[in-house]
C-alpha cells in the first residue's frame, strides 16, 4: 500500500476569506490541493480557469492536482500543464475511446506533468485495466461530479477492489483516488477497499482543517 495522501478539494472554501484559509491549509498535514475545474458543458456548474492555479502556487507549495470535468480535456490539460499543474486528472468519458484517453496521459508525462483518468460512478473501469502503466492515479468519482457536499455512493468500491487487486499483482505504482463525499467514516471504508489518495472537500473546509486532515490521515493502513 501507499503513502496516504489527503488532497483537499478547494471547491469547498470560503472565497470570502482566501488567504487565511490557504495558511490553515498550509498548516494542516495536508500533502495535495485538489482544483476541480468544471467548464458548465461536461459538469452542470462552473468553477476556475489557469490564472487561480498560477495564483495560489504562489501562497501554498502543496502539489496542485487538478481534477479537469471538461469536454475538452485535451486544450483545457494544456492550459493547466502551462499553469504548472502537478497532476491533470481528466474523464474517461470526455474521450471518443480508451486510445484518445491513453494518447493524453502520454502527452501529460512527456511534459512533465502526472497523468490521471477519472471515471464517474456508473462508468466501469474495465478497459482502463489494460493501461493502468500509463496511468498515474485513476481517481473513482464517490458521487456525480459537479458539486461538493453530496452523499459518497459505498457502490463505487467494487471498483476500487478490482484497482486495487490489479495494481497489487501487476506490482503498478498507479494510485487510486476516491472523489466526493469523504469524511472520516466513508474514509476508512475507501481506505480498507485499496483508495491510498482522498479528496475531500466540505469535511476539511467546513472544520478545524487540522484535525480533520489528521482524521483522514490516520486512516492509513
Ligand atoms: C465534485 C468534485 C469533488 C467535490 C468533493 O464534482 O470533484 O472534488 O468537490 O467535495 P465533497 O468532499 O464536499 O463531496
Ligand atoms: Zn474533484
Amino acid at each position: 500500500m501507499q503513502k496516504l495522501i489527503i488532497s483537499p478539494s478547494i471547491l469547498a472554501m470560503d472565497f470570502s476569506q482566501v488567504n487565511q484559509q490557504i495558511t490553515k491549509f498550509n498548516q494542516s498535514g495536508a500533502q495535495w490541493m485538489h482544483f476541480d475545474v468544471m467548464d458548465g458543458h461536461f459538469v452542470p456548474n462552473l468553477t476556475f480557469g489557469p490564472d487561480i492555479l498560477t495564483g495560489f502556487k504562489k501562497i501554498t507549495k502543496a502539489f496542485m492536482d487538478v481534477h479537469i470535468m471538461v469536454e475538452n480535456p485535451t486544450v483545457v490539460a494544456s492550459w493547466f500543464v502551462d499553469a504548472g499543474a502537478d497532476l491533470i486528472t481528466f474523464h474517461r468519458e470526455a474521450c471518443a475511446d480508451i486510445e484518445s484517453c491513453v494518447a493524453l496521459c502520454r502527452k501529460l508525462r512527456s511534459q512533465g506533468v502526472m497523468a490521471g483518468v477519472s471515471v464517474k460512478p456508473k462508468t466501469d473501469v474495465k478497459d482502463l485495466i489494460p493501461y493502468l502503466e500509463e496511468m498515474d492515479v485513476v481517481l473513482i468519482m464517490s458521487v456525480e461530479p459537479g458539486f461538493g457536499g453530496q452523499a459518497f455512493m459505498p457502490e463505487v468500491l467494487d471498483k476500487v477492489r478490482q484497482l486495487h487487486k490489479v495494481i497489487t499483482d501487476r506490482h503498478l505504482s498507479t494510485r487510486i483516488q476516491i472523489d466526493g463525499g469523504i469524511n472520516a467514516e466513508t474514509g476508512k471504508l475507501a481506505v480498507a477497499a485499496g483508495c491510498d489518495t482522498l479528496v475531500a472537500g466540505s469535511y476539511v473546509f467546513k472544520r478545524d482543517m487540522r484535525e480533520a486532515v489528521h482524521s483522514l490521515l490516520c486512516l492509513e493502513k
